[in-house]
């Protein structure tokens, strides 16, 4: 499939009345979803809107086979064998946090995590820290990527319960060495839990082969709908957890004094659920599994090595991460010297219709450890090309000419990590200097090569 049939799939990339077509490198954020999807779950409030597991009328059955052949593409897509490890959640916040809190820990017990999570992976820990009694113990990561084995034999010889990794960071794109950190945990009898949600887009899996107990994901990362997360575990520390929520659907019996909780994964599935969001993620996985993996990272790779290419000649321009974009495919992350990461997220939309994520990414903790207010992050997806990238390209060069360096710079001195608050802030130190310089051109892509000298 070229990648022209590829956009085309995806109803968000369509042109404009304008004339304009968006340039969308958000993706770690949130990816774009194809028309299978949305007719997926347009098809299910059309034609069997009814609640599965329960009624015994044909849109019941529907939305039940339907439901647990999502539940089987999921198992298939993670390297799961048995489809009742799946469970399906709201998001992987929600998987984590199942994990983290459906754990009977003892006080004093250790939960080991990196110094760049995300919040998802780090505020439960921190409560837990307050209501349990546990330690947090931190394993520094190189920015360059470089993973120290003896820094986590170290730490695992403190004695920890669980280490909550990420597997590919969504601040600076690295990525963790999934089967050598699960062995070394397994040789200290602890058990593994990875944040797999800028991974398994991008990858099929094999969780059954590595041994990894827990693996939370997120749909609307992988091409499907909001509100569907899983957590991927295997049978015996699944069902060691405390279900979150209980309620309809999670027993087999009840009396006005006493119930009997079903086995995993529907103990986990508490109510109605999400049957239409599930069955529209059941088609991402669907549409993902159509696609060559290796060819998909080929081509992030290329995008991420143009632009990183591109910014090797300007010198306010600092990427995060390691040096080689091979190493962190599908992001680009950066600061610019003398401009605030949401006055240049604003800029790149309004002049290049380039949308990028800025700020701290739900990483506030690395940035407060630097000092460092945020910056501009471009993720990269299978439905992108090089026009998108030299979209960007266009968008920053001409953000920098427009903003020259001049003073102190709140993108690389920082002077608070708070205060970048909002993602619509546009009011770093260069923010008035931003604002006013317009972006001579509101192209977008296909466009961006009359971009940059234009006026
Ligand atoms: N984890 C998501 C991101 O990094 C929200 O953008």
């Amino acid at each position: 499939m070229s990648l022209d049939d590829r956009r085309t799939d995806f109803p968000a990339l369509r042109e404009r009345p304008e004339g304009t077509t968006p340039v969308y490198l958000d993706s770690a954020c949130m990816s774009l979803v194809p028309q299978s999807v949305i007719d997926a779950m347009e098809e299910y409030y059309r034609d069997f809107p009814g609640c599965g597991g329960r009624s015994l009328h044909r849109f019941a059955e529907e939305v039940g086979r339907r439901y647990e052949a999502s539940r089987t593409a999921f198992a298939r897509r993670l390297g799961r064998s048995d489809p009742h490890s799946i469970v399906f959640l709201r998001n992987s916040t929600e998987a984590i946090n199942l994990v983290a809190q459906g754990l009977a820990w003892k006080p004093g017990e250790r939960v080991l995590i990196s110094d760049r999570e995300h919040n998802s992976n780090l505020i439960v820990w921190q409560r837990l820290v307050k209501e349990r009694g546990i330690r947090i113990e931190i394993l520094p990561l190189s920015d360059s990527g470089e993973f120290d084995s003896e820094a986590l034999e170290e730490r695992l010889g403190r004695g920890i319960r669980l280490l909550s990794l990420f597997q590919t960071s969504n601040l600076d794109g690295q990525s963790l060495p999934v089967r050598e950190i699960t062995e070394r945990a397994h040789d200290h009898g602890a058990l593994v839990l990875f944040d797999g949600c800028q991974a398994a887009p991008h990858e099929p899996l094999e969780l059954d082969r590595l041994g990894v107990d827990f693996y939370a994901v997120s749909g609307h990362k992988m091409l499907g709908p909001t509100g569907t997360g899983i957590l991927a575990a295997s049978p015996g520390p699944l069902a060691t957890l405390r279900p979150l929520v209980v309620g309809g659907e999670t027993v087999e019996w009840s009396t006005l004094t006493d119930h009997e909780l079903r086995p995993p994964p529907f103990r986990f599935e508490a109510g109605l659920q999400n049957y239409a969001g599930v069955i529209g993620a059941g088609a991402a996985i669907a549409y993902l599994a159509r696609l060559d993996p290796h060819e998909m990272r080929a081509r992030e790779v290329e995008l991420n090595r143009r632009f990183t290419d591109a910014m090797a000649d300007e010198p306010r321009v600092h990427l995060l991460g390691p040096t080689d974009p091979a190493r962190r495919p599908s992001i680009a992350a950066f600061t610019l010297a003398g401009v605030d990461a949401h006055d240049a997220a604003l800029f790149l939309d309004e002049g290049y219709h380039v949308m990028v994520r800025s700020g701290r990414h739900c990483v506030h903790s690395w940035y407060a450890e630097r000092g460092i207010p945020g910056n501009v992050r471009a993720s990269f997806y299978l439905y992108n090309g090089t026009a998108d990238v030299d979209a960007l390209i266009a968008g920053v060069r001409e953000l920098l000419e427009r903003v020259p360096l001049s003073g102190t710079s709140a993108a690389t001195t920082g002077s608070s990590p708070r205060r970048a608050s909002g993602p619509r802030r546009a009011a770093g130190s260069r923010g008035a200097a931003v604002r006013s310089a317009r972006p001579r051109h509101r192209g977008g892509r296909g466009r961006a090569g009359s971009a940059g000298g234009s006026d």
